[in-house]
């Protein structure tokens, strides 16, 4: 069911409160936002609660501060980034709740943008506690939740708000759900998705309904020791997870009993450890030193990707190929994102590390979705429910 949108609802002179996810990297030394994809991201929804004079409310998170105050993870820097973003101030208040609140909210004009405290400095927000969610929702008329990156919580500010107050999505939300949505119910075919990532526990259930729905699925990443140990590949010291091999050997005999393309590697690169690139060398998948880990893929599994990306329409890219943070096992992950960048095919990149590698290598642009969502956006490829879109009316 179609959830309603910021258009479906009045909001001139509304307070609404919106949750948007402006969990951004810092820098550990200054404390300096280091990306601000995600405060750009969500210019459009406050822009337009702007224009249609609403009282802007800002809830977000930053970090696991656990319920506790965390000097280093005030949203001050963010509220900052976001009025340069907006052309307009952003009152930033130092709690999230409670008199310094209300008064702030009592005195807004129309137009006006206020962010709250972050809200897991409160321990009911992640225990999504209903005392909290009334007092946060007190505060609004109308909510709004944009924060597709944390969609995949049940927390306060996520979902406890939306079940007092009538809750809508903003463009944010919206764009990532049609076109997520649209990618595995109607994508033009061949469809190919390339999932990495260190362990197959994380993706399994990803890899599980991408197979019902792509044409070709490659498996990078730590996760494809464990196909190569399943199909009897002697893996040296590389991450295995051994209780998994059965599981992977089932997704394998699935993925050939419907016909799909299941790509692993043919080529490693491997080497004595993590810390030590000058050991690093290329091997077949049948030739892993007994000393030596698996760290990237190798370039003949490169080319094979590559050749698999190129044919698509559509392609979906979810993971790193290897240990992508130095630069001698960089190679697979750099290289895919280069083809995915470069294939004619409408492209949707997720996850932190992938989208890290797209913007290393300047390739942006070249992407047509770039989702803003890590662990929301795995769990929606997955098929699963997101509570803070749940939580939303039904047109
Ligand atoms: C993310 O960065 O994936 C989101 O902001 C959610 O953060 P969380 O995993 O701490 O809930």
């Amino acid at each position: 069911m179609a959830k309603k949108t910021m258009q479906d609802v009045e909001l001139t002179g509304k307070r609404v409160l919106i949750r948007v996810d402006f969990n951004v990297p810092r820098s550990k030394t200054t404390g300096e936002i280091t990306n601000d994809v995600r405060i750009q991201a969500g210019v459009p929804t406050i822009k337009y609660l702007v224009e249609q004079g609403a009282k802007v409310i800002i809830m977000t998170h930053m970090g696991r501060p656990k319920g506790e105050v965390k000097e280093e993870l005030r949203l001050d820097r963010v509220a900052e980034r976001l009025a340069e973003l907006i052309g307009q101030p952003v009152k930033k208040l130092n709690e999230v709740v409670g008199p310094e609140v209300e008064a702030a909210v009592a005195a807004m004009q129309n137009g006006d943008v206020i962010m709250l405290e972050n809200v897991r400095f409160l321990p009911g927000e992640t225990d999504n506690d209903m005392e909290l969610a009334k007092q946060l929702a007190a505060l609004g008329d109308v909510y709004v939740n944009d924060a597709f990156g944390t969609a995949h919580r049940a927390h306060c500010s996520t979902e406890g708000v939306g079940r007092i107050l009538p809750g809508v999505m903003g463009f944010l939300m919206d764009k990532e759900i049609s076109v997520l949505g649209k990618a595995l119910s109607e994508a033009e075919h061949p469809f190919v998705a390339i999932v990495g990532g260190s362990k197959i526990s994380d993706k399994i259930g990803v890899v599980q309904n991408l197979l019902e729905k792509v044409d070709c699925l490659m498996i990078g990443g730590g996760m494809a020791n464990t196909f190569l140990k399943a199909k009897g590949y002697e893996m040296g010291t590389s991450l295995v997870e051994d209780d998994k091999t059965a599981l992977a050997l089932e997704i394998m005999q699935h993925a050939e009993a419907m016909g799909k393309k299941l790509l692993i590697p043919v080529d490693l690169t491997v080497a004595a450890a993590i810390e030590q690139p000058e050991t690093a060398q290329t091997v077949g998948v049948d030739a892993v030193p007994a000393d030596k880990m698996a760290l990237d893929i190798g370039p003949e599994t490169v080319k094979l990707y590559q050749q698999a990306v190129s044919d698509a329409k559509t392609v979906i890219w979810n993971g790193p190929m290897g240990v992508f943070e130095v630069d001698a096992f960089a190679v697979g992950t750099a290289s895919v994102a280069q083809a995915v960048a470069n294939s004619g095919a409408y492209s949707i990149v997720g996850g932190g590390d992938s989208v890290a590698s797209i913007e290393k290598a300047g390739l942006n642009d070249k992407i047509d979705h770039i989702s803003t969502g890590g662990g929301a956006s795995l769990e929606f490829l997955e098929g699963k429910k997101l509570p803070g879109i749940e939580i939303l009316q039904d047109k």
